[in-house]
């Protein structure tokens, strides 16, 4: 059996391989975000598949401005955590280990069951359009500038939620700090225009993020999972970089490593693109060098080149995104020398959502 399909322990837990299922949303949630049973079916689905880990889809933390989707999932109240336990016991019982990500939109703000003014760093809104497969909208509205008092009911909101996560029984939490949400929106130049400690320079940049895993790490104990997950890249702006270049994203690395998180999990095109303003690395690449903090790699891994990728970065875990909406069996049928299917996005359309997905699924076995 190849290295990648050993079991292998990271950060904290013993999985029975290197694949993890990558975060993907599917506003397939109650109105009042609490997981429901086609929810639970659908990631039983890919723990059975075969994934040692499953990553949730993005999901919100404050009754305030984190929501960003019609239908996308909560944590933040006791009927959350019994949708989210039930979720959790199933992929358990199938074998395999969950960690929920933790979503705050910001200004990638479409619709809320709790707030129609979407808040962010800056009165900047996100650049492009709003994505059609999560909802209706054709424009981005305007955010609130957020003040610190705002900053603040942010963070405690990552910080509930992920005590509620331990309460529902996940193994760990991510923080999404990828694609243009709200955390990543403080990182960014083009989101961030704020003259106080919140913003300017990478370290006042950085300081909410900081401070998430700090608070979070307080409140969740040493022994469960903490990461959080990195791009320059956003949803709407494939091409935006970080002006500080590499040594920027190494400090990144090392501040986020520092405040006490486990793992950092890397989100590109291609795992492999080299996207600093300078420097010939990867983000993986980046975080690869760096000792304390582990790595989960993403972008375009495959049936064909992941034997190379599991080789270029020992000990990360590789989360398969596209490539595992089209076959939830991904891992058994690499185990199995069987075929894998390409994506086809009209599973997607009109809307991201699982009961699209499976009346795709129906015409597709008429
Ligand atoms: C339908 C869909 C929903 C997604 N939702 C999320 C999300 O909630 N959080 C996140 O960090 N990334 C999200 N992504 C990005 C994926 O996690 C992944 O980074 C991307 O698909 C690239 O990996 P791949 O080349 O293996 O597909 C989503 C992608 C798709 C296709």
């Amino acid at each position: 059996m190849s290295d990648v399909m050993q079991n292998t322990r990271f950060s904290k837990l013993t999985l029975d391989n290197r694949f993890a299922l990558a975060p993907m949303t599917r506003t397939s949630a109650e109105a009042d975000g609490t997981p429901n049973q086609l929810m639970a079916d659908h990631y039983e689905a890919y723990a059975k598949g075969g994934f040692g880990l499953v990553i949730t889809e993005g999901t919100y933390t404050d009754d305030q401005a984190s929501q960003g989707y019609a239908n996308q999932p909560g944590l933040i109240n006791d009927a959350h955590v019994q949708g989210w336990k039930t979720i959790v016991d199933r992929v358990h019982a199938a074998g395999s280990k969950i960690v929920v990500q933790l979503m705050h939109a910001g200004a990638q703000f479409q619709a809320s069951h709790h707030t129609d003014e979407p808040q962010g760093p800056s009165a900047v809104k996100p650049k492009g359009e709003p994505l059609g497969f999560y909802g209706d909208q054709t424009e981005w509205k305007l955010p609130k500038a957020m003040t610190e008092a705002d900053i603040e009911t942010a963070i405690q909101g990552f910080v509930e939620s992920a005590k509620n996560a331990q309460a529902a029984g996940f193994d760990g939490i991510e923080l999404h700090g990828a694609n243009g949400y709200l955390l990543n929106q403080f990182l960014s130049t083009h989101f961030n225009r704020r003259a106080d400690n919140y913003g300017g320079d990478l370290a006042n940049r950085l300081r909410i993020i900081v401070d998430t895993i700090k608070g979070v790490r307080a409140a969740v104990g040493d022994d469960f999972a903490l990461g959080i997950r990195l791009s320059q890249v956003t949803v709407t702006d494939p091409d935006y970089q970080f002006p500080e270049g590499e040594a920027g994203f190494r400090q990144i690395v090392e501040a986020v490593r520092d405040a006490g998180a486990d793992f950092i999990h890397t989100t590109d095109g291609d795992v492999e693109r080299t996207p600093f303003v300078d420097g010939e690395k990867s983000l993986a690449d980046v975080v690869a060098e760096i000792d304390g903090i582990d790595l989960i790699i993403n972008g375009g891994i495959d049936e064909t080149n992941h034997p190379d990728r599991a080789a270029n970065y020992p000990g990360s875990l590789l989360a398969i995104g596209k490539k595992a909406l089209a076959n939830p069996d991904f891992v058994q049928r690499l185990k199995d020398g069987k075929e894998i299917e390409d994506l086809d996005f009209a599973m997607l359309q009109p809307k991201a959502t699982i009961s699209n997905e499976l009346a795709w699924r129906r015409k597709q076995a008429a």
